[in-house]
């Protein structure tokens, strides 16, 4: 077994990963959520942080690690992970979402993990600014994109499959990349990456799915033309229209949403009793700011309070104390955010972004009955 070991050093292998208490929706690569009930502290425990990986995990020895800046640049780099430890770094705290997440309340139900509502979560990161490598290297006046490239590789599960094994890529824009949230990063919730969430080194693109956080990072390349790579074409793409016609589009930025972790969908409560609704409510490159519960299918909406101030990239945990109706019955709970923009989740999904961006108000359905505890 491979140990813990003290925080300022650092071993050759791949550090151990923490799959346990996670929901399995593929086993092998590792795809786990958290199950979203157990939603309590503002940071999500790097134990029960969801694991979102398309390849098997790449064992890297951090003694031969170099981490190649090239492409569109002046002075192209390769780093070692012990000259990037050296390297000052911040800390920022981002809420990753899988862009699949909740795919399991579309109708009808579409191909892809089966995601509940747990395959998010907000972590704390700390790592190098892209912007520091980038001013490192020397970007050069023409370069629009930098592709960030994960040491993974495999062919995809889904069509159209390249005629061989490709690895993980996906480009940011020159002017994302420029922005000081974007990190480099080397620590997670304080503690060097765990394997599966990326160990040595890995991007935190902030406001962006998290698809765009590259695990295993090996290389940075500037681009001089948008990059067209599988995970931003073939996958990872929605309809948009230009001119008039359909045209596929990227994802990237994370529009506003907000999840009911408590009650559990189907959960039974008694009636006449207080039942506190909570959930945690997040936004792209912007902020949420309102917050409002219904327990009545959307027929009307009451404010909620926010536990948590506003920080950009990062989620606000919310509650509603709800008194549950006399009448015994099926009672929808709906939770609707609003962003700074004044973007309000929809109440249903877009199906330009076919089986991704489900971040329309999902419905948690509650049983109020008999009082269960006094029956068994
Ligand atoms: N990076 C690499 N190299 N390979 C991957 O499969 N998955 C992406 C992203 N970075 C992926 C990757 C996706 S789709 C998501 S949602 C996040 O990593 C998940 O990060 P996590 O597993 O640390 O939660």
């Amino acid at each position: 077994m491979i140990m813990e070991q003290a925080d300022d050093k650092f071993e050759t292998g791949p550090r151990r990963s923490s799959r346990t208490g996670l929901i399995i929706r593929q086993k092998d690569p590792p795809n786990l959520e958290m199950p979203f009930e157990q939603l309590d502290s503002y940071l999500t425990p790097t134990e029960l942080f969801y694991i979102r990986s398309h390849f098997p995990t790449p064992r890297i020895d951090v003694a031969k690690y170099r981490l190649v800046i090239d492409g569109a640049v002046r002075k192209p780099l390769a780093l070692s992970y012990a000259e990037l430890r050296d390297m000052p770094t911040e800390t920022r705290i981002a809420t990753l979402e899988c862009a699949g997440n909740g795919r399991v309340f579309l109708v009808p139900q579409v191909r892809g993990a089966q995601w509940q509502l747990g395959a998010v979560g907000n972590a704390e990161w700390t790592g190098v600014p892209l912007r520091t490598l980038m001013e490192r290297a020397e970007l050069e006046d023409d370069a629009c994109e930098v592709v960030l490239e994960g040491a993974d590789r495999g062919i995809p599960a889904e069509e159209p499959k390249p005629p061989g094994p490709i690895s993980y890529a996906r480009s940011v824009s020159r002017e994302k990349a420029a922005q000081p949230e974007v990190l480099i990063a080397l620590r997670m919730n304080g503690r060097d990456l765990l394997g599966d969430h990326g160990y040595p080194v890995r991007a935190i693109v902030p406001g962006h799915y998290g698809m765009a956080s590259v695990k295993w990072l090996t290389r940075i390349t500037a681009v001089r033309e948008p990059f067209q790579g599988y995970w931003q074409t073939s996958d990872y793409a929605y309809w948009d229209t230009l001119d008039g016609r359909p045209i596929r589009r990227p994802l990237a930025e994370l529009p506003v949403k907000s999840a009911i972790a408590r009650p559990q969908v189907y959960e039974t409560l008694s009636p006449c009793q207080e039942c506190v609704v909570f959930g945690a409510a997040w936004a792209g490159e912007t902020d949420v700011m309102e917050i409002t519960v219904s327990t009545d299918g959307g027929d009307t909406w009451t404010a909620a309070r926010f536990l948590d101030q506003v920080r950009r990239h990062a989620w606000r945990r919310w509650t509603f104390n709800w008194l549950t109706p006399r009448k015994p019955g099926t009672y929808t709970l709906l939770a609707r955010a609003k962003d700074a923009r004044g973007n309000v989740q929809s109440a249903e999904h877009d199906w330009n972004y076919g089986s991704y961006v489900i971040n329309h108000s999902l419905p948690i359905e509650v049983i109020v009955g008999d009082d269960v505890r006094s029956r068994s």
